[in-house]
C-alpha cells in the first residue's frame, strides 16, 4: 500500500467526510454469507484440532454436539494454544495475560470491566486452565443458573441438571457485550477489533458478533442418556453453532472482502471493500496478499500488481483499497488470487481465486 492509500485508509477510519465514498460502496456490498460451520475447525497450523478430553466434560453428557463444536475452537484452546504458551513463557508477569484466556464467569461480574482469571483454589483443577474460555465463562450466572438465549420453560425441562434462565447478554440490546468484553483490547499480538464495531455503531445496522461468527442451527440443544440406555431430547429449537466462524477458514475469510473492478485511463483497478464489521485483520501476525493480473480477451497477461493487507496496512471498516493494474492495451478481465499467511502455517493458504469481467 502506498502512502496515499494509507492516508485514505486512516481518513476512512476516522469517519471523516471521505467515509461517504466508502459507505456508498458498502451499501451495495453483499452481506457476509456464512459457510457451513466446521467441526473440527479448519486448523492446519500446529494447534490441536480438538481440545483433548472434551468428551469427559460434565456439560458434554447432555450438550455433546455443542461441546464438540466448542472443543474445536480457539476459545477451548485459549490456554493450551502453543502460540499463546510461547508468548507467555518469557513474560515477567504472565498473570497479566490470564484474564481473557482463562476467565472467570463474565456474567457474574458487570460487563465492561476487565475479565479476571479463574482462581485455581476455587475451581476444579481440570477446568481451571485446560478449558480456556469455558462454557461457564460465558454461561454461568448467579445462583448456579445457566444463562442462555431461551426463556425458562419448566414444561420443557427434561432434566433438572441445572436451573436455566434467559440472560441479558444473549440476544437483545446487550447481545454483543459478552464478545466485546474480551475482544476490544489491544494486548500482546491482538488488535482490539471489537472497538471498531462499537465506534462505527455496527449494531445500529442490525449486525452482531454472534450473527456473523456463530451460524444458526435448528436442533435439540440437549440430549440426555437415561439409566436404561434410552435417550431423551429437548425440543428442536433455533440455536447457534459454537464452531466459531474463523479467518483460518478460507471460505469465511473470503467473505470479509467485497470485490469490484473497473477500467481506468491506464488499465484497470480492483476495488476492495470491507464486509466485516471491524477492521481486517485482528492480529499482528496475519497478512493477506492480493495478486491482481489484467488479462486480454484471450487470457494473455497484460499487467500485474500486488497489495498486502496486514495490521499496519489494514482494511478499515468502510475502507476502500484500490489496486491499480497498468497495461498498454485495454484489458477484458482481472484475475484475483489472494493468500493468507499466519503463525503456524507451512505455506500461505489461498482463499480467493476468481476472474472478474470488466464492463
Ligand atoms: C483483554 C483480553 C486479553 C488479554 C488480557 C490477553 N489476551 Fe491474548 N488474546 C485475546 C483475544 C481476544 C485473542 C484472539 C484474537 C484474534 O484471534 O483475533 C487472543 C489471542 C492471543 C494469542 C494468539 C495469537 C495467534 O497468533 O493466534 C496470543 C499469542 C496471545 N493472545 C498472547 C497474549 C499475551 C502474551 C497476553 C499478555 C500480555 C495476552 N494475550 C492477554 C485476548 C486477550
Ligand atoms: C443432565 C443434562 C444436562 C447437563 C449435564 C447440562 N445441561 Fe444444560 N441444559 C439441559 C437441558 C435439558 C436444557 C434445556 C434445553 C432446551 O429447553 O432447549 C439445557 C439448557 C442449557 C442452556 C440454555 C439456557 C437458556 O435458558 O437459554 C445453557 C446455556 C446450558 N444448558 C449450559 C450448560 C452447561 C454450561 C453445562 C455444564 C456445566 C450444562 N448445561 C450441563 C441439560 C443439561
Ligand atoms: C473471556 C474472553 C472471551 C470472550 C467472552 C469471547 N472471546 Fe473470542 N477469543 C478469546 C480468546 C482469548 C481467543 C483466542 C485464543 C487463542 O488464540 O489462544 C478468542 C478467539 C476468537 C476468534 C478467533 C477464532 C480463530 O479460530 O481464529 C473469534 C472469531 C472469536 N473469538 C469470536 C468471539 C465471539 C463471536 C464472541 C462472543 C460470542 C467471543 N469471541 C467471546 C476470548 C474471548
Ligand atoms: C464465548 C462464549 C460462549 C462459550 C465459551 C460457550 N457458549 Fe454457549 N452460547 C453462547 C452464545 C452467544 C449463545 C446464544 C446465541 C444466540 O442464540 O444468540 C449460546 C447458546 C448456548 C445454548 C443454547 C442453545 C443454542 O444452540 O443456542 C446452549 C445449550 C449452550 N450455549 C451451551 C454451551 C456449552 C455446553 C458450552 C461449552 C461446551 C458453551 N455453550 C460455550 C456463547 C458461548
Ligand atoms: C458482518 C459480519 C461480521 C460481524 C458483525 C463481526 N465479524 Fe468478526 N469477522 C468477520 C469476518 C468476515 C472475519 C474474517 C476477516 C478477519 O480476519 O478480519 C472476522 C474476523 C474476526 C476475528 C479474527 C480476527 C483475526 O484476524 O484474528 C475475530 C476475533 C472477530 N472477527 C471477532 C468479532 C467480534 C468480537 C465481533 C463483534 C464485536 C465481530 N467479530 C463482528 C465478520 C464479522
Amino acid at each position: 500500500m502506498n502512502t496515499f492509500q494509507r492516508l485514505l485508509a486512516a481518513l476512512f477510519l476516522l469517519g471523516g467526510s471521505l467515509a461517504l465514498i466508502g459507505t456508498a460502496l458498502q451499501d451495495e456490498a453483499k452481506r457476509v454469507e456464512l459457510p457451513p460451520p466446521h467441526v473440527p475447525a479448519p486448523v492446519h497450523d500446529g494447534r490441536p484440532e480438538m481440545l483433548e478430553g472434551w468428551e469427559s466434560m460434565e456439560c458434554a453428557d447432555c450438550h455433546r454436539e455443542i461441546a464438540s463444536e466448542w472443543a474445536g475452537t480457539l476459545h477451548a484452546m485459549a490456554w493450551v494454544d502453543p502460540t499463546y504458551q510461547d508468548a507467555i513463557a518469557n513474560k515477567r508477569r504472565p498473570q497479566s495475560c490470564y484474564g481473557c484466556h482463562i476467565p472467570q464467569p463474565l456474567n457474574l461480574s458487570a460487563f465492561g470491566g476487565k475479565p479476571r482469571p479463574r482462581n485455581p483454589e476455587t475451581t476444579p483443577s481440570d477446568e481451571t486452565r485446560h478449558h480456556g474460555v469455558s462454557c461457564l465463562s460465558c454461561h454461568l450466572g448467579p445462583d448456579d443458573t445457566m444463562l442462555g438465549p431461551y426463556e425458562s420453560d419448566p414444561e420443557n425441562e427434561i432434566s433438572p441438571a441445572h436451573k436455566s434462565k434467559k440472560g441479558e447478554a444473549f440476544g437483545g440490546k446487550l447481545g454483543d457485550a459478552l464478545c466485546i468484553n474480551c475482544h476490544r483490547t489491544n494486548v500482546g499480538p491482538v488488535i482490539g477489533i471489537a472497538k471498531d464495531f462499537e465506534v462505527t455503531r455496527q449494531a445500529d445496522k442490525g449486525l452482531s458478533c454472534v450473527g456473523c461468527h456463530m451460524s444458526e442451527v435448528e436442533r435439540s440443544a440437549a440430549v440426555e442418556t437415561l439409566e436404561d440406555g434410552t435417550t431423551k431430547a429437548s425440543p428442536v429449537r433455533l440455536g447457534r453453532s459454537h464452531a466459531l466462524q474463523t479467518p483460518r477458514d478460507p471460505a469465511f475469510l473470503a467473505e470479509a472482502f467485497g470485490l469490484d473492478a473497473q477500467t481506468t485511463a491506464t488499465g484497470a483497478e480492483l476495488l476492495i471493500t470491507n464486509q466485516a464489521a471491524h477492521r481486517v485483520p485482528g492480529l499482528k501476525s496475519r497478512s493477506m496478499t492480493f495478486v491482481v493480473k489484467s488479462l486480454d480477451g484471450a487470457g494473455e497477461v497484460l499487467g500485474e500488481a500486488t497489495l498486502v493487507i496486514d495490521s499496519r496496512a489494514y482494511l478499515p471498516v468502510d475502507g476502500l483499497l484500490p489496486i491499480a493494474v497498468a497495461s498498454k492495451t485495454a484489458p477484458a478481465k482481472l484475475e484475483v488470487v489472494a493468500t493468507h499467511d499466519w503463525t503456524g502455517v507451512k505455506a500461505p493458504v489461498e482463499f480467493i481465486n476468481k476472474v472478474i469481467e470488466l464492463k
